[in-house]
Order: C-alpha cells, then structure tokens, then sequence
C-alpha cells in the first residue's frame, strides 16, 4: 500500500472486496435497467473510481457526466452549504439517470443533487454510493444502490480524500486522527 503520509491509514475495505461488491452492485443495475439505456452522474471527484469500476461492469447501453460540488475542502467537517461547482455537458430529459457517489454522511450533498436533477426531467433517478454512513444522516436519502456501510470514521482511499490527498489508494483506509493534525 502507498503511505504517503507520515502515519499511515489503516485498510477498512480491501481492493478485492470493493471489486466484488462493485460487480454485485453492477449486475444489480444490469438487472433493474434489463433492455433500457442509462446515464451514469459521477460527482467529482470522489466518485470517479467508483464510477469507472462500475460502468465497465455493467452490461446495458451506457453513456456517462459528471458534476461537481462544493466540498469539504481542507476540513473534514461540512458546512452544511452546497454549491455548484461544474455543471452536466448535456440534457438528462428522458434519461435514466444514476446517481453515482463516493460516500453518503450527512446525505446533504446527494439531497441537493436529487432536487436540482429532478428539476430537469430525468424518466427515472435513482442513487448508488459506494460507501454509506448512517449513522450520520441529516437529510432523509433514498439511496437504490449501496456498495458498503462503514462506522462513523473518516474514510479514504478508492477516491476518497482528505485535502486531496490518498484518493490513488486501493484500498478504503480509515484515517487516524492523529494524520490530520
Ligand atoms: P454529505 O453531503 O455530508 O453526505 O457528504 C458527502 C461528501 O462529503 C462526499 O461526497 C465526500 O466527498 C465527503 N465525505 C464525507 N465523509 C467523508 C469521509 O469519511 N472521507 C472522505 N470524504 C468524505
Ligand atoms: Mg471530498
């Protein structure tokens, strides 16, 4: 594993189990969407691992975006606030659209996405995280896809950062509190 840091993170979610459960969560996609086209919204940057892992396993017609949002930036706490950073190339009217996230926590960045992509007349919208955390939910989430729960810890790795660091890990690693002092 890359230890880019002076303590390194601790593995949470080996690379073989997130390809396993990224081919379950594809087939799962593959079934649902049985003989129709789907649009893939990776949010940058996060989720662009995840995103790319999954589209490849997924035997339907496929066309992919993406957006982005405000983010954490250097802290690990979120302002509550989401802005728009980089708006969809192209329509999602008529489209089936999915949702693709690194991680649900507070669920604020997905509920803004949901409202702002509904608006635009997508035939269905539907939502797949990779990581999930329950335990820290603000806003009520419907998320049709999840890869794994984890515990209320920061995670990286697999796309996750923290300041823009360890997202190239293979891994998903718990970060140490003491790494972020
Ligand atoms: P939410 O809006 O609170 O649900 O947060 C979603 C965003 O915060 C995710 O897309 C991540 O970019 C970031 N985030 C939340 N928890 C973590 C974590 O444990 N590690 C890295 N990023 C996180
Ligand atoms: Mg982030």
């Amino acid at each position: 594993m890359k230890t880019p840091g002076k303590r390194p993170p601790k593995i949470l979610i080996r690379h073989a189990a997130i390809q396993k459960r990224v081919r379950e969560v594809a087939r799962e996609i593959t079934r649902d969407f049985r003989g129709q086209r789907i649009h893939l919204v990776g949010v940058l940057k996060g989720a662009c691992f995840f995103l790319s892992d999954l589209a490849r396993e997924i035997d339907l017609e496929t066309s992919l975006d993406f957006i982005a949002v405000s983010s954490y930036g250097k802290t690990k706490e979120s302002s509550g606030q989401v802005r728009l950073l980089k708006d969809l190339d192209t329509s999602i009217a008529g489209l089936n659209v999915i949702l693709i996230e690194d991680i649900l926590d507070t669920g604020r960045t997905v509920h803004y996405l949901l409202r702002i992509l509904r608006q635009r007349r997508p035939k269905t919208l539907r939502v797949a995280a990779l990581l999930d955390k329950p335990s820290r939910r603000v806003k009520q989430i419907e998320c049709d896809y999840v890869g794994f729960a984890v515990p209320d810890e920061f995670v990286v790795g697999y796309g996750l950062d923290y300041a823009e660091r360890y997202r190239n890990l293979k891994d998903v690693c718990v970060l140490p509190r003491a790494a972020t002092r």
